[in-house]
């Protein structure tokens, strides 16, 4: 078997990036991202092992937030057994600050809202009271910024009280030029675990803006250009990230502390968030209405391949308590939740805890739900029937001998949905128990089963049945054990599968809700990364790993498998048909298979492969040749591990 190149002339756009980015001018080639690795490259730090849980004080009080609402959110988290369920973070957003002190920079606490951070003294004013506090009741303490000079409010909240305060200097409140002295002071003194990073500091003032003129900002030419990917300054965004991952990792070397990144799905971040932080938004802020929860929703449900353990899409706090999500919708309520959970997203509650009905608590309390959420082995769920009206998502449970899976309505009207054991990846021929994780009723049936779901409902069973793959997984059901290393996406293209709502800001005061979030064309589990059904040369799969050439994913193989399989080719579905592709297999940096040259219209090739002993098996698909700067798609269908 050869040894595939190590090294070797990338060609066009993707070659002079990539060499641009990543070689210092004496270092000689560009290293191949391609090469394998060799080791797990899938976790950014931090500590976040499961989805953050807990409450946020946003959508609850946006800037008009204190320290009795706070607290209040607190000791209802600890009374009412949530926090025993795992909410445990109490996460302050935008609001607390008074000002960056002149001279030293030390930021200022609004000490009005935040009595106990008048402690006087040299420093002025701290938050150690009060994280003291959190802490002593089994809490954690999350804190919010922008990675820029100004944060969100000081664009959108002009009326609010609690603006920061004094000179054009002291307003300037965000991470730019601060990173060290401000991540120190949040980690090493004031004892905060979390930390929420805006980025309004970087698109919104604008030079020559009224806003900027109006208020006496110091402009900042925008690196990220909302309407615009192209006009995004991406790399640019993420080292402004990546520098404030260092600072954490410096000022909390124990790694206890979670990165949360708010650049609202821009900038590409639903691609790289995962290399630099802990959760990241895939979408703009979530407003209490269906729409917008399906918009959320959508922006983080086709991203699994992108989650995993420290690592998690984040389509924003619940909007449970507020519009359409309030005491008067207890269907809507159940169904954001529980997609939520399914998602593997951060359940941050973001209501007055203090005033809620205890039909809330009921649903945020209900241990099974969440315990989907929370499981350990962090697959996120898959959509395994997809369309407008309703949808299918499967979630893999540990090992995968369990499976969870929600059937939603999205329509207004009630939806015939029908479940079959095939969805669940279960064998049509024997028994499939589900248990009803609301009502926790059972039900048995064997090959499929049809519900009528209401409008807007989402049922969400725990399944349990006979495999059809006995003796192992296939990879998209476990999409936490995988790492998209390098996903083949050439140019960022934005998402045109994401609902799309009247804008709650603009409503109808433009042509049309247009598609505004990189990352169309990544990897993707059971389809093809612009979601059709895999196939090769008129074979289609069921199940399988859809990637674009020039990719390389890793695959922690920790349950000791023996065998990896696929069948692998180009994709029929493939703009490009006249680039051949070859196929790679590694583990732990060693080529254990390949593929022949395999060209569009080839039947797909069987690989093989002895993974006994190997922690990281890595598989990398290649342009055969250089050429067209267009990606290929390619198939790894069936892919599996066995024993
Ligand atoms: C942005 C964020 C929100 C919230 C506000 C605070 O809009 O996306 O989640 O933090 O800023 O101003």
């Amino acid at each position: 078997m050869s040894e595939a190149p190590k090294f070797r002339v990338l060609s066009g756009v993707l070659a002079a990036a990539i060499a641009l980015s990543l070689t210092p001018a004496w270092a000689g080639p560009a290293a191949d991202p391609l090469a394998p690795a060799g080791r797990w490259e899938g976790s950014a730090g931090g500590s976040a092992s499961t989805p953050p849980m807990g409450w946020n004080s946003w959508n609850a009080f946006r800037t008009e937030v204190d320290e009795a609402k706070v607290m209040g959110a607190a000791r209802v988290l600890v009374d009412s057994g949530l926090a025993k369920l795992g909410y445990i973070y109490v996460n302050l957003d935008d609001g607390w600050w008074l000002k960056r002190r002149s001279g030293d920079g030390r930021l200022q606490i609004r000490t009005g809202i935040f009595p106990s951070a008048a402690t006087g003294g040299p420093d002025g004013t701290s938050f150690k009271p009060f994280t003291d506090r959190l802490h002593a009741m089994g809490l954690k303490a999350g804190i919010y910024t922008d990675i820029g000079r100004n944060a969100c409010s000081q664009a959108y909240d002009l009326h609010s009280p609690n603006l920061p305060e004094g000179t054009t200097a002291e307003r300037e409140v965000g991470l730019d030029g601060h990173v060290e002295q401000d991540i120190s002071l949040y980690f090493k003194e004031w004892g905060f675990d979390y930390i929420k990073i805006d980025a309004c500091g970087l698109a919104d003032f604008v030079p020559g803006s009224d806003l900027v003129k109006r208020q006496d900002y110091r402009a900042m030419a925008p690196l990220i250009e909302r309407g615009s990917i192209n006009r995004t300054d991406i790399a640019a965004v993420k080292g402004r990230y990546e520098a404030v991952a260092a600072a954490l990792k410096a000022a909390r070397p124990a790694r206890d502390y979670v990165l949360s990144i708010c650049a609202w799905g821009m900038a590409n971040v639903r691609s790289w968030g995962k290399d630099v932080g802990n959760l990241w938004r895939t979408s703009a802020d979530i407003t209490p209405s269906w729409t917008s929860m399906l918009h959320n929703f959508d922006s983080a449900a086709k991203r699994p391949l992108y989650a995993g353990p420290g690592h998690w899409n984040d389509p924003d706090i619940l909007h449970i308590g507020h519009g359409e999500f309030d005491a008067a919708h207890p269907v809507e309520v159940r169904s954001h939740f529980s997609l939520w959970a399914m998602i593997n997203a951060p359940l941050l509650v973001s209501y007055d805890l203090r005033n809620g009905p205890a039909s809330f608590l009921d649903v945020l309390g209900n241990a099974d739900v969440v315990g989907l959420n929370q499981d350990k082995a962090g697959h996120q769920g898959v959509v395994a029937y997809d369309s407008d009206d309703a949808q299918i998502i499967v979630k893999t449970l540990g090992d995968g001998q369990r499976k969870a899976v929600a059937l939603f309505n999205r329509g207004a009207a009630p939806a015939p949905v029908t479940l079959l054991a095939k969805h669940l990846k279960l064998s049509d021929n024997a028994p499939v128990t589900l248990r009803d994780l609301w009502s926790k009723q059972s039900l048995t049936f064997t090959g499929e089963k049809a519900f009528t779901l209401a409008p807007h409902e989402t049922l969400v069973f725990e399944a349990t049945g006979k495999r059809q793959l006995e003796n192992g997984v296939y990879l998209s059901e476990i999409p936490g054990a995988i790492n998209v290393a390098i996903d083949g996406t050439r140019q960022p293209q934005l998402d045109p599968s994401i609902h799309r709502m009247i804008d709650p800001w603009s409503n109808t005061r433009s042509g049309g809700s247009r598609p505004q979030y990189a990352g169309w064309g990544g990897a993707q589990a059971d389809t093809t990364p612009y979601g059709q059904t895999l196939q090769v040369a008129g074979q289609s799969f069921d199940s399988g790993i859809g990637v674009l050439s020039n990719s390389r994913l890793q695959v922690r193989n920790d349950a000791g498998y023996a065998q990896f399989t696929a069948s692998v080719g180009v994709d029929d579905s493939t703009e490009n048909t006249g680039q051949p592709l070859r196929f790679y297999v590694y583990g732990d940096g060693k080529l254990l298979a390949e593929s022949p040259e395999l060209a569009f219209g080839s039947k797909a090739h069987r690989l093989k492969a002895d993974i006994r002993g190997r922690k990281v098996i890595e598989l990398v698909v290649r342009d055969a040749k250089s050429g067209k700067a267009q990606p290929v798609v390619a198939s790894w269908g069936d892919a599996q591990l066995t024993r």
